[in-house]
């Protein structure tokens, strides 16, 4: 694995790939690898030559300075993590090496998904996430980029993107990888205590009853029975069924182009977000 801090040299190693015919793979993350990242880079080497990550934490996606100065940071155990996987690991060291001398965000039109769901609770994460993963495409100039459908609504919005900055790069929703007891891997569950890592899994379960039984309740009963089953265990911040395609409410089980239900809550003090679709 070819280790990068610089865009230019970056873009000059890929230009020569690029001219023997490699096509590009490209997995952008802000570093503090887990399971989860690895299987994005692997799917990425399965369906492409040549492999890119990025780690970047991104200064303009956090609503709070003090979550982007605790943000981990464990560059070298990264390097370990997926130097088997990975050909180039792009890891910029400034804000300048990707957004320039200034940082001037672009105000992207993602028709409104960008406000529901995460969007309310994170005002401008996603403008900042978007601006970021525009450069880096920029940059990369991937045959295909992957992402996580843990984060599906980063996802649906990044296809959108690269729409509307006309790219020819095919955005891949990658499935989500879990813990043994079905809570999805993420870094944050490191800041769990054993209890709160356990008692955490009944989010999946919850997720996967109510893709099970939904025909039986309509939506409004099952999400409140579904609250329900989490509350008291974790503090909900929300869990709503929405269209899968514009995440606006759905008002029946029919007519949409598919359910996707989303969580977001609190437990010892950690922020955890799921969701599935059927
Ligand atoms: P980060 O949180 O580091 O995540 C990088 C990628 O890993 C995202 O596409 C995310 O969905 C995926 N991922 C994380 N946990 C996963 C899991 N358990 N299963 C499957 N995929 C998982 O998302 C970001 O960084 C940033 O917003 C970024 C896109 C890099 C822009 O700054």
């Amino acid at each position: 694995m070819k280790f990068t801090s610089s865009s230019q040299e970056l873009k000059s190693l890929l230009k020569s790939e690029q001219d023997k015919g490699k096509s590009i793979g490209f997995v952008p993350t802000m570093g503090a690898l887990h399971s989860g990242h690895l299987s994005l880079i692997k799917q990425a080497q399965k369906e492409c030559d040549i492999v890119v990550c990025s780690i970047f934490v991104n200064p303009t996606q956090f609503n709070e300075k003090s979550d982007l100065e605790k943000y981990p940071r464990t560059i070298e155990a990264d390097k370990n993590l997926i130097k088997n996987y990975c050909d180039y690991l792009f890891a910029p060291e400034t804000a300048e090496e990707v957004y320039g001398d200034k940082i001037e965000l672009i105000e992207f039109d993602f028709g409104g998904l960008e406000n529901e769901l995460e969007g309310e609770f994170r005002p401008g994460h996603f403008q900042g996430m978007a601006n970021v993963v525009s450069l880096l495409l920029k940059i990369v100039t991937p045959d295909k980029a992957f992402f996580g459908l843990k984060d599906y609504q980063q996802y649906k919005i990044v296809c959108r993107l690269v729409e509307i900055i006309k790219l020819k790069t095919e955005i891949v929703g990658c499935t989500i990888i879990r813990e043994e007891n079905g809570l999805a891997r993420s870094s944050r569950n490191e800041l769990l205590s054993e209890k709160g890592r356990e008692v955490a899994s009944v989010i999946s379960y919850t997720l996967n009853y109510i893709k099970k039984y939904h025909a039986h309740f309509s939506i409004t009963e099952i999400q409140e029975k579904a609250k329900a089953m989490i509350q008291g265990i974790l503090e909900v911040e929300y869990l709503e069924i929405r269209d899968a395609e514009t995440l606006k409410n759905i008002t029946s089980w029919e007519n949409n182009n598919g359910v996707f239900v989303s969580f977001a809550g609190m437990i010892d003090g950690v922020r955890l977000i799921d969701n599935i679709r059927f």
